[in-house]
């Protein structure tokens, strides 16, 4: 058996940054979205090994820290094909497959939206579905925004197409923290939604610099409106009683961008 570690790294920065490291016990490691390489090599140590970076999208805050790491240990530069970051090496299409062992994968998922060339990653166990890498195309209660690149019909194609499928039991490590803003938004809009105001109850006197929860997808379906489209107090609240998902979906978008 082949184990597997996810390290979460919050940056502390105003876009309250997540990256990643994820380290498999027969020496593979590999860091999505280094928003700060010296937080990275400092995590990692007295390893001298890190096998890849792989980069969500290409916003500066996901591979700012891409430079220091590939000049420290000589790795590769994953990113969607058509994503413009500097010193990429490998360009991914859809379900590309990365990394894999007996046990793990670790392959690309085609997820535009937020920008044009946006992936998550997915690791899966034994061919399942484990935990999702999502970027800033999804967050704990809230999706991306489509400002610098992006478009809120293909993010909802996405949101719609392939995240409404995931599993309950799915792991989701956002590449932000927006946690508190967005169950705020989720109260917003769905006033009567219980689990969403007993999660704002459990994070009121919590230092949210230094507590971070790693949500399932089961828990998402109840806090994040954008995946529950369907609520009538949705409708009521946007007045959009025969509007269609999309149209909810982007109506809620709009609203979000403002908030
Ligand atoms: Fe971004």
């Amino acid at each position: 058996m082949i184990c597997m570690r996810v390290q979460q790294i919050f940056f502390k920065n105003t876009l309250r940054n997540f990256c990643y490291i994820i380290i498999f016990d027969d020496g593979a490691i590999y860091c999505i979205d280094p928003f700060n390489a010296q937080e990275v090599k400092a995590f990692l140590g007295d390893k001298t090994t890190l096998t890849g970076i792989i980069n969500t999208h290409d916003h500066w805050d996901h591979y700012q820290g891409n430079g220091v790491l590939v000049q420290t240990y000589n790795c590769p530069v994953f990113a969607h094909i058509k994503a413009a970051i500097p010193g990429m090496t490998k360009g991914l299409l859809d379900g590309e497959v990365i990394y894999k062992n007996n046990e793990w994968s670790l392959e690309s998922l085609y997820t535009p939206g937020h920008t044009l060339s946006h992936i998550c990653l997915m690791l899966k166990k034994n061919g399942t579905p484990h935990a999702i890498f999502t970027g800033d195309c999804f967050f704990n209660a809230g999706v991306g925004n489509c400002h610098n690149g992006g478009d809120p019909e293909i993010l909802f194609a996405t949101i719609h197409n392939i995240f409404s499928t995931f599993p309950d039991e799915l792991l989701v490590y956002p590449g932000h923290d927006y946690l508190k803003r967005n169950l705020e938004f989720t109260m917003e809009i769905e006033s009567t939604n219980t689990d969403a105001k007993s999660f704002l109850n459990k994070i009121e006197n919590l230092d949210l610099n230094e507590t971070f929860f790693i949500n399932d997808m089961l828990i998402e379906r109840k806090i994040n409106t954008f995946l529950r489209l369907q609520n009538p107090v949705i409708h009521q609240k946007l007045n959009l009683n025969s509007g269609t998902d999309k149209e909810i979906f982007i109506r809620l978008r709009e609203l979000r961008n403002k908030w």
